[in-house]
């Protein structure tokens, strides 16, 4: 399996934590509920961002700074986790709520930019058999990416 299908499913699977997300973020009554909810969004978030740059973007980092795109895949990585980063620091429900929901939106074009122009141009620069080896080494990698 290709590394941009293997991400494209973890996309997915973020998508259906963001559907729940929003159906109980109004629902949320504690400010510990919400940092909760946050925290566990930014490590599956951080998880699947550090994957896709050091397996995705680094091959790709020359087309990326051709086409005037690598700033801003990198930018949206960052920003995602400083706005889930201050809801751990908020100290109103109603604050913290919207730094969530907010996120959940960010997170939520990011995939689709990332789904429109950025796998396509994986699938274009880099070859099938590369694509194909950096899924296979998915599992492997990732552990080691992530220091656990
Ligand atoms: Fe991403
Ligand atoms: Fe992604």
């Amino acid at each position: 399996m290709k590394i941009t299908d293997i991400l494209q499913g973890e996309h997915i699977v973020l998508h259906n934590l963001f559907d729940h997300i929003e159906k109980v973020a109004p629902k949320l009554k504690t400010l510990a509920e919400i940092k909760t909810i946050a925290s566990l969004m930014e490590s599956l978030i951080n998880a699947h961002g550090k994957v896709e740059d050091e397996m995705v973007s680094l091959p790709l980092d020359h087309y990326l700074e051709h086409i005037g795109q690598l700033e801003k895949f990198h930018y949206e990585h960052t920003e995602i986790n400083e706005n889930l980063k201050k809801i751990q620091s908020s100290k109103s429900i109603k604050e913290a709520r919207k730094l969530l929901l907010n996120a959940v939106v960010f997170s939520r074009c990011h995939f689709d930019n990332e789904e429109r122009n950025f796998f396509p141009l994986a699938e274009k620069f880099l070859k099938n058999s590369t694509l194909e080896t950096l899924g296979k080494t998915y599992f492997e990698k990732r552990k080691k990416i992530l220091g656990e």
